[in-house]
C-alpha cells in the first residue's frame, strides 16, 4: 500500500493508455523514460555553465505581495521537500541547485497537486517554468498513467499525458531542456516538437514514447492533421506566455487544439496558464479553457522586475545608430540584447554593428531555423555578445549573462516592453534596460511613465510631460489603479 505516495504503479497502469501491448515499451511506472542513474547524462543536464544562478536579490522575492483568489485555495509550501514534490523531483532540484522555491512555485505546486486549474502571473525571471513543471511532474508521479481507451484506434498514436504550449521555437526548446532536467530518473519521457526543423525526426522521436510534450501550436496541429499524434491521454495542459497564446494571432490554433481534437474536456484535465502579463480581456477569454480556477499573482499583474534598472532616452530616429554605437562603447562586458521593430531593420543593424567593429548577430522570423539556433548559440557563448532581435526573442528566453537590454525601437504596447526588459535582471540578478523614445512613441508614454514611477526609476522631464499630454493631462491613475475596474487587469478580473 502506497497510500497516494509517489512513484507508484497501481493507479491506471495496466489498462487503457498504460497497457494494451501496442506502442513503445513502458517502464514500471507506465511511462516511457528511464529510471536509471546515468552519471554522464546527469553531468550534461546539470552542468552549471548553462544555468542562471540565483543573484543577490533572490531573497527579496519573498517581499513581493502574493494574492490568491478563487475558491478553496490550498496552503502554500515554504520549502522543497520530498514529501511535497516527491523524491525524484527533490533530487533533481538539488542537482539543479534550486535551494528554495520562488514565490510562484510556493503556490503553484500545491495548487496543481490539488487538481486545480491555475492562472499564474509573476514577474519575468522568477521561475514560472518550474512553477508549472513541478506540479505537472509530481502529479504525474502520483497519479500514474491515466485510464482510458488506447488513442488512435487500431494504429498506435503517441499521446502525451502533459502538453505544454509556447509561442516560439526557441522558448519551446528551452522549456524542453528544463523539462529534461526535472524529468531525469522520474521515468517520464519529455519530447519536443516545433516548426522549422525536420518533421520526420520529430515524429519518430514521439513514436518512441511521449509522456510530456512541449510544442509550438503550428507544428502540433500539423502532426495531429497527419494523424501522428493524439491528445486523448492529455491530463495537463499548460499555456506558457498564456496571454500571447490567446491573443488574436494564436487563439484560433489554440481553440483548434483544445476544443476541436480529441483532447479531454476541461473537467477531465488540468489547465495551467502562466505569464508575467495578463490583460483583462485575455483573462476573460482564458476562462473558456478552465474550470473554477485559482488566480495567483505575485506583485501586480504586468509589473516589471525591480531588478532591472530602466532608463529612457529621447533619440530621434535618424540619430539612433550613432547613439547606439556611442552607448555600446561604454559597456565593458556582458551580453547585450537589442530589440528592433522589423526583421529588415534587424538585418540592417546587425550589419551596421559588425561593420563598426561590434561582433553582432540577429534573430528574427525571416531567418532559417538553423540560422536562428546558431545566432542564439554564438550569443550565449559570448562569441557574438550582441544579439539584434525582433519580438520573437521578447518572451521567456532565459539567457545567462544578459546584462543589458536596449530598445532601439520601442514596442507598441507596454506588456511587450515588460517582457523585453525582463530578458535581463533574472532570478535576483541585476540588469539594465535602455530605451530610445521619440515622438512616435507617444502611444505608450503614459504607461512607461507609470512603470518607471512604480519601480522608483528616474523619469525624465520630457516623459512626464509626454505622459501628461497623452491622456489629455489627466494626472495619476493610469494602469496602476489596481481597482477591479481597471481595463488593464491589474488583478483577477472576476473580482
Ligand atoms: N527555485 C529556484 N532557485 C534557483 N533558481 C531558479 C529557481 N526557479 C527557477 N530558477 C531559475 O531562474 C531562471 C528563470 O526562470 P524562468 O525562465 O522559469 O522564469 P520565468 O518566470 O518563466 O520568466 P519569463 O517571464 O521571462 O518567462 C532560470 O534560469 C531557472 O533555472
Ligand atoms: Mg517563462
Amino acid at each position: 500500500d502506497r497510500g497516494g505516495g509517489y512513484g507508484g504503479r497501481d493507479r491506471g497502469y495496466g489498462g487503457g493508455y498504460g497497457g494494451g501491448g501496442r506502442g513503445p515499451r513502458r517502464n514500471e511506472r507506465g511511462f516511457h523514460g528511464s529510471l536509471k542513474e546515468d552519471p554522464r547524462l546527469e553531468a550534461q543536464l546539470f552542468q552549471k555553465a548553462d544555468q542562471q544562478t540565483a543573484g543577490i536579490n533572490f531573497d527579496k522575492y519573498d517581499d513581493i505581495p502574493v494574492e490568491v483568489s478563487g475558491d478553496n485555495a490550498p496552503e502554500h509550501i515554504e520549502v522543497f521537500t520530498a514529501e511535497a514534490i516527491g523524491e525524484d523531483l527533490m533530487r533533481n532540484t538539488q542537482l539543479a541547485n534550486y535551494r528554495k522555491p520562488t514565490p510562484v512555485q510556493k503556490y503553484s505546486i500545491p495548487i496543481g497537486q490539488a487538481g486545480r486549474d491555475l492562472m499564474a502571473c509573476a514577474q519575468t525571471g522568477s521561475g514560472k517554468t518550474a512553477g508549472f513543471l513541478f506540479p505537472v511532474i509530481s502529479s504525474m508521479m502520483k497519479n500514474g498513467v491515466p485510464e482510458g481507451p488506447p488513442p488512435g484506434g487500431r494504429r498506435y498514436k503517441p499521446s502525451p499525458v502533459a502538453l505544454i504550449l509556447s509561442p516560439t521555437r526557441e522558448l519551446t526548446s528551452q522549456i524542453y531542456e528544463e523539462a529534461k532536467r526535472f524529468c531525469y530518473r522520474t521515468g517520464i519521457r519529455p519530447v519536443v516538437i516545433y516548426g522549422g526543423s525536420d518533421f520526420k525526426a520529430q515524429t519518430s522521436d514521439c513514436d518512441r514514447g511521449c509522456d510530456l510534450l512541449v510544442a509550438t501550436p503550428g507544428r502540433l496541429v500539423d502532426m495531429i492533421e497527419r494523424g501522428r499524434m493524439s491528445l486523448a491521454a492529455c491530463r495537463f495542459l499548460v499555456l506558457d506566455e498564456a496571454d500571447r497564446m490567446l491573443d488574436m494571432g494564436f487563439e484560433p490554433q489554440i481553440r483548434r487544439i483544445v476544443e476541436e481534437e480529441d483532447m479531454p474536456h476541461c473537467a477531465e484535465r488540468q489547465t495551467f496558464m502562466f505569464s508575467a502579463t495578463f490583460p483583462r480581456e485575455i483573462q476573460q477569454l482564458a476562462g473558456d479553457f478552465m474550470q473554477d480556477y485559482i488566480f495567483l499573482t505575485v506583485g501586480r499583474v504586468g509589473s516589471a522586475s525591480k531588478d532591472v534598472t530602466q532608463k529612457v532616452e529621447w533619440v530621434e530616429s535618424r540619430d539612433k545608430d550613432r547613439v547606439l554605437i556611442d552607448f555600446l562603447h561604454t559597456i565593458a562586458d556582458g551580453l547585450i540584447l537589442v530589440f528592433v521593430e522589423t526583421k529588415r531593420s534587424a538585418d540592417e543593424i546587425e550589419h551596421y554593428l559588425c561593420q563598426s567593429g561590434f561582433p553582432a548577430t540577429s534573430i528574427h522570423g525571416d531567418r532559417s531555423q538553423r540560422e536562428r539556433e546558431y545566432a542564439l548559440k554564438t550569443f550565449k557563448s559570448g562569441e557574438t555578445p550582441i544579439l539584434v532581435a525582433t519580438d520573437v526573442a521578447a518572451r521567456g528566453l532565459d539567457i545567462n549573462g544578459v546584462t543589458q537590454v536596449i530598445n532601439y525601437d520601442m514596442p507598441n504596447n507596454i506588456d511587450d516592453y515588460v517582457h523585453r526588459i525582463g530578458r535581463t535582471g533574472r532570478v535576483g540578478n541585476i540588469g539594465n534596460a535602455l530605451s530610445f523614445m521619440n515622438d512616435r512613441n507617444r502611444n505608450i508614454a503614459r504607461e512607461v511613465y507609470d512603470l518607471l514611477s512604480e519601480n522608483d526609476q528616474e523619469v525624465p522631464q520630457w516623459l512626464q510631460s509626454m505622459a501628461g499630454s497623452a491622456f489629455g493631462g489627466r494626472g495619476g491613475g493610469g494602469r496602476r489603479g489596481g481597482g477591479g475596474g481597471s481595463r488593464f487587469g491589474a488583478r483577477d478580473f472576476r473580482r
